[in-house]
């Protein structure tokens, strides 16, 4: 049986990756956690195949003592919490220190370079996808052999739209109200159990993914759609208000918007960060392959509409990040 060490695995997008990987036993997994006495570690900790191991993922003494007798590597590092710089540097010591060892895959989860789509605008510039898509970027400039390589880039998880996009309630209009900086633009997300059989998909067919930057997405869809979608699914009223990015940042969900997002002195504010990522959005500007998609993963989750009522969506706020909300680290 085949050795998986997962990078951030006891993570939103850690879990259903582990999930998807010792569901038949095909894989058995290790995984880093700072604790293992939190109830995700735990979880994981009762899969079969998985064993947890307590140990820092960004300290090079933990990865050299858990790196022995791995077959594959998934890491999602977590840039919201480590920050832009480091996050470069840990993907790319990841990628080696996996070679060194003689890993057989590496596949690293990555997000849009949304500044360099951007053609390098400022308007544009997000810490967070920026940093891992550097990454990908030296990954991809290696060769395939003697470790295959490859990347999964997503994008917002869908379950965010109980979080970071949940609606506000308006009770004397009895309206749910999604009110996001977006225009008329899109907003691309996608579904975190299709995410981990994506990532499933890449180490079950190596000779597919090797080399092979995979884009995974539901669906991007606009503000009109999003409430669409939920008036359809949940019977209830519901709006799209455009707002601008002065009024969004005044979220109680930004409590501190000019705020850095790291301790790090290259580091963005959370204001101009997010403000990146909506104009990435706003513009449209990240592009999809749904056939190529549609191929790979036949059942996947096809729209927002269809998570929605899947999933029993509510509209109602539920944790889903360790870290949210977003604070100075
Ligand atoms: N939110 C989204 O929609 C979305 C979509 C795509 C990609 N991402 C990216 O996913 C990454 C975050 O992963 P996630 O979404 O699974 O987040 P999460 O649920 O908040 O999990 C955080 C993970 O990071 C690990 N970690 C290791 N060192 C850490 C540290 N010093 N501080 C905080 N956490 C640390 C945690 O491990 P332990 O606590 O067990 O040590 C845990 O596995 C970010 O890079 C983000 O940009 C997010």
């Amino acid at each position: 049986m085949e050795t998986v060490l997962i990078i951030g695995g006891t993570g939103a997008q850690g879990i259903p990756v582990i999930k998807a990987l010792t569901s038949d036993g095909k894989y058995a997994v290790r995984v880093i956690t700072r604790n293992a006495a939190t109830s995700e570690a735990k979880l994981l900790a009762d899969l079969p195949g998985v064993t947890v191991v307590e140990g820092d993922c960004y300290d090079e003494s933990t990865l050299r003592n858990t790196l022995p007798g791995v077959d594959r590597v998934f890491a999602n590092t977590n840039g919201l919490a480590i920050g832009e710089m480091a996050e470069i540097y840990w993907g790319i010591r990841l990628y080696e220190l996996s070679r060194e060892f003689g890993v057989k895959h590496f596949v690293y989860a990555s997000l849009p370079y949304a500044s360099k789509i951007g053609n390098f605008n400022d308007k544009y510039r997000v810490g967070h996808c920026d940093g891992k898509a550097r990454v990908a970027e030296y990954i991809s400039a290696q060769p395939t052999s003697p470790m295959a390589w490859t990347i999964v880039t997503s994008c917002l998880y869908m379950e965010s739209l109980s979080e970071f996009l949940v609606p506000t309630y308006e009770p004397n209009d009895d309206v749910h109200v999604f009110a996001l900086p977006l225009g008329q633009g899109r907003c691309p997300m996608i579904t975190l159990d299709d995410n981990a059989a994506y990532v499933r998909w890449t180490l079950d067919n190596p000779s597919q993914s090797n080399g092979l930057n995979l884009k995974v997405v539901t669906e991007n869809v606009t503000g009109d759609e999003l409430a669409a979608a939920f008036s359809k699914v949940t019977g209830k009223k519901s709006v799209y208000r455009d707002v601008s990015l002065e009024e969004y940042f005044r979220l109680p969900i930004f409590p501190d918007p000019d705020a850095k997002m790291s301790s790090n002195p290259t580091s963005i504010t959370v204001r101009k960060n997010f403000s990146g990522l909506w104009n990435s959005w706003k513009d449209d500007l990240w592009k999809w392959d749904y056939q190529l998609l549609d191929r790979i993963l036949p059942t996947r989750t096809k729209s927002t509409e269809e998570w929605m009522a899947k999933t029993g969506y509510t509209g109602k706020a539920v944790p889903l990040l360790k870290d949210f909300i977003f604070a100075d680290k």
